[in-house]
């Protein structure tokens, strides 16, 4: 477990050859995926972004719940102004709690599908993994290749309103594998020897695709998953979102052979287009054995398999003897939200993709979110009027059957906003999120930065808010910085707000992050000496 405290994060263009064709991807130092940062708990590290690239870039460290310093979390216009051009800012980032992997992407436009790597960290110094130590660790990152240049993807589909265009392939660790053409020189490969367990490192760094992955013959122990450990969970396949990540034990305790893993989309909006093609990596053991010439495919769910998805999702439970601290029992701060995909009408003299020629947006409780022209917590920490309002609605604006088959038209069309939700420091929030058949249902994986939080239930349909909560799991939720919300279902989760700042919180589907599927949570300073906003560094980056 070698670490280091320093490292210089060069953002810049690099050619790479994927699916028969060359291209330039934006990337950290040239590599993709990008370099791996590793620490043990309670780490400090310092990263110097330098951006060498064409256009404005911020980076994030996803999970990482930087205690009382958002100033270096990374979110454009939310924690900071971009990185301009040709210059640079030296990001603190502090591990306290977290434990396991995680990963760092970049927050602005759609850069984070190239511009995206792994971070692992390991126990503080003298303890130990909740599991036997395993013989190598491996970083297994999925993403999404466009042969197209993706800032043009991005453009295209914000100029038209319509769905963005598909990705052309699935990655293992930035390779299509054997299934795609041009690929299988490249398909990425693991050794092992026969007899030993290796940790896995999951992460799910692709755009918009929530993904089943399986390894023929073999099964996977989920051990941790978002940074923190989990009860072991022993299964066939693994489903993961964007955002999520994911340690699992893997025992090669097979016939020394070739394997396949693999792993494709899942996904339950009836109406979205998506990939349906399958990405591929191999398991090697080593030694001498007669060569096969084309493994097996692993098993994997169907496409379309929510009950495979969420039989997975809804099994995991937290470690609670390696909880940071105690699941929070009496909520203070009750939020109910809707999430959305909406349309807005197709302004004159324009023609739109959206659906019958509207523009795609989407929305948390109606509120389509608005960046702003500098960042909130700037805008917060130095009082500056006029760049966000408080206020974000904490239920519902209006009360309807948000599953139903057919939702009057009216409520298509959400509300423009740059709106926050204060919290004061300390109290026990208890948010629900449901998902709205607004534009035909889909999951969502929210995503709330600054925070670790118990999932503590989720259900198809519309929540029933006085029976739901009955069933709520109390006892050994998992510890997540990101659930998928069923389509036309519910999920509710715990925190307490101790950490103060401003938080973004969005779906971790990058298209629906585009269309305005966010918030910001603005935490209030506590008393304590501990309990307030730290300083900000003196090389912010300006508007
Ligand atoms: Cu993975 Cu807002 O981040």
């Amino acid at each position: 477990s070698k670490t280091q405290h320093q490292y210089n994060f060069v953002v810049k263009e690099a050619r790479y050859t994927r699916l028969c064709s060359t291209k330039s991807i934006l990337t950290v130092n040239g590599e993709f995926p990008g370099p791996v940062i590793s620490a043990h708990q309670g780490d400090t590290v310092y990263v110097n972004v330098y951006n060498r690239g064409t256009h404005n870039i911020t980076l994030h460290w996803h999970g990482v719940k930087q205690p009382r310093n958002p100033w270096t979390d990374g979110p454009e216009y939310i924690t900071q102004c971009p990185i301009k051009p040709g210059e640079k800012f030296r990001q603190k980032i502090l591990f306290s709690r977290e434990e396991g992997t995680l990963w760092w992407h970049a927050h602005s436009d759609w850069s984070r599908a190239t511009v995206h790597g792994a971070i692992i960290i390991y126990p503080r110094k003298h303890r130990t993994y909740p599991f036997p130590r395993p013989y190598a660790e491996v970083p297994i990152i999925f993403g999404e290749w466009w042969k197209n240049d993706v800032w043009k993807v991005y453009t295209e589909f914000r100029r038209t309103g319509g769905s963005p265009n598909n990705s052309d392939a699935i990655t293992i660790n930035g390779q299509p594998g054997d299934l795609y053409p041009c690929s299988n020189s490249g398909t990425f490969k693991l050794n092992v020897d026969q007899g030993k367990t290796y940790l896995l490192r999951i992460v799910n760094a692709a755009m918009n695709l929530i993904l089943f992955f399986s390894i023929s013959k073999h099964n996977l122990t989920v051990v941790g998953a978002d940074g923190c450990y989990t009860k072991p969970l022993t299964r066939d396949y693994i489903a993961i979102s964007p955002g999520q990540t994911i340690d699992a034990l893997l025992y090669a305790n097979q016939e020394p052979d070739q394997y396949y893993m693999a792993a494709r989309a899942y996904s339950s909006g009836a109406a979205v287009p998506f990939d349906n093609t399958t990405t591929t990596a191999i398991l090697q053991y080593n030694g001498n054995y007669p060569p096969i010439s084309s493994p097996p495919l692993p098993y994997l769910p169907y496409y379309n398999d929510t009950q495979a998805a969420f039989n997975f999702f809804g099994s995991l439970r937290g470690l609670p003897k390696r909880y940071p601290k105690s699941i929070p029992f009496n909520a203070t701060t009750h939020i109910e939200t809707t999430l959305s995909v909406n349309t807005f009408p197709c302004p004159k003299g324009q023609t739109c993709e959206g659906p019958n020629g509207t523009r795609f947006a989407a929305s948390i409780n109606n509120i389509n979110f608005v960046a702003s022209s500098i960042d909130i917590l700037e805008a917060y920490y130095y009082h500056i009027k006029g760049v966000y309002s408080k206020g974000f609605p904490i239920f519902p604006p209006f009360l309807f059957n948000f599953t139903a088959q057919y939702l009057p038209l009216e409520l298509q069309i959400p509300k423009k906003g740059t709106k926050a939700i204060v919290l004061k420091y300390g109290s026990v929030v208890e948010l629900v999120f449901q998902g709205t058949n607004l534009v035909g249902g889909i999951d969502h994986p929210m995503h709330l930065h600054g925070y670790s939080f118990h999932v503590v239930g989720y259900g198809f349909g519309n929540f029933n808010k006085a029976k739901d909560p009955l069933q709520y799991n109390l006892l050994d939720p998992p510890l997540l910085n990101t659930v998928v919300v069923p389509k036309n279902g519910w999920a509710t989760i715990r925190f307490k707000a101790t950490n103060p700042g401003v938080w973004l919180m969005h779906c971790h589907l990058e298209r629906h992050l585009s269309w305005g599927m966010e918030t910001v949570f603005i935490v209030k300073n506590g008393k304590g000496w501990n309990e307030t906003l730290l300083p900000p560094p003196p090389d912010m980056p300006r508007c």
